[in-house]
């Protein structure tokens, strides 16, 4: 989708991180933006700076967890905007249990995979069929993380695994329409963000009180660490532009963790361990 000016945008987890990041990207470019967003401050802080900076934008409330408020979503971006050309699945989580993965708790996996995979596949359900009815076509771009590509690691790493997968389908399948509708994955590594406060937008649930080991508790601060010295989100948001511009499928925004890429199909073909091997240069404790 060459020209962007004066097309609609939706993303959802607009109202922070990456999301924010696309969205003003796609301000800049003349786009109309819809951000929907579980969190209603932040959602009505983005829409203002993105008004203040010219761009024609409005908020939604949308839990993506849940497939009538995406849907809702749809309807009310068609109703401000007329259409929708680029759909962002962006909102996700990460979090819960430390721990070896049977120990995670049924209500991890579900918020989780509720948020990271249900929602994207919400959002595909919703917003497809109305891109594929318009003739000037459409873009679906679905954030899963450089986690989705590499070796698994988590109730988070499988959620992402799994969005990598969906976007394949999605996007072999929009191909066999020969409309002109296509499909994106971004797959970043550290960008700097609120993902670590990710349970801020956890529903309330009983949940025991658990003690987080030690060694877990270090990784943590480690990863937060990282994403502390992340990538810039508009540098995210302006590659994303690019990849809709030029139909680029995988979106790999950190060029020196490819490395960890070659690295797992080495061990898949080699018949060697799971384990993946930081590239040369980052100093990851994979081990
Ligand atoms: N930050 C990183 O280093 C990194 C790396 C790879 C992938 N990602 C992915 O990027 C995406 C955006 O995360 P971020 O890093 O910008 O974090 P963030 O916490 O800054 O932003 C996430 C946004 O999603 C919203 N959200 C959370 N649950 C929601 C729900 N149920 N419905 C609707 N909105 C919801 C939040 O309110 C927030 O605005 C996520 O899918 C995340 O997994 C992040």
């Amino acid at each position: 989708m060459e020209d962007l000016n004066g097309r609609v945008a939706v993303v959802t987890g607009g109202a922070s991180g990456i999301g924010l990041g696309m969205a003003r990207a796609f301000g800049a470019e003349g786009m109309r933006v819809v951000i929907g967003d579980i969190e209603t401050g932040p959602r009505e802080e983005a829409v203002a700076g993105l008004t203040a900076a010219g761009t024609e934008a409005i908020g939604i409330a949308c839990d993506v967890g849940d497939q009538g408020q995406v849907e809702a979503l749809r309807d009310a971006a068609l109703d401000a905007f007329g259409a929708v050309h680029v759909l962002c699945n962006n909102a996700g989580v990460a979090g819960g249990n430390a721990g070896p993965i049977w120990e995670a708790p049924q209500d991890d996996w579900d918020w989780v995979m509720g948020v990271n995979l249900q929602g994207v596949v919400h959002g595909v359900r919703a917003f497809v069929p109305a891109m594929l009815a318009q003739a000037d076509g459409g873009h679906i771009v679905n954030t899963a993380s450089l986690a989705g590509l590499m070796h698994g690691a988590g109730i988070y790493g499988v959620s992402k695994q799994a969005c990598v997968g969906l976007s394949e389908a999605l996007w072999r399948d929009l191909r066999a329409t020969g409309k002109p509708v296509s499909a994106s994955v971004l797959c970043p590594a550290w960008v700097r963000t609120r993902i670590m406060e990710s349970e801020r937008n956890r529903p309330e649930s009983p949940r025991a009180e658990v003690e987080i080991p030690a060694e877990a508790q270090a990784m943590r601060d480690l990863v937060a660490g990282l994403i502390e010295r992340g990538l810039d989100p508009e540098d995210v948001g302006r590659q994303v532009v690019d990849a809709v511009r030029h139909d680029r499928f995988y979106i790999l925004t950190h060029p020196k963790w490819n490395g960890v890429l070659e690295a797992r199909f080495r061990t898949i073909l080699e018949g060697l361990d799971p384990v993946p091997v930081a590239p040369e240069g980052e100093d990851f404790p994979f081990e």
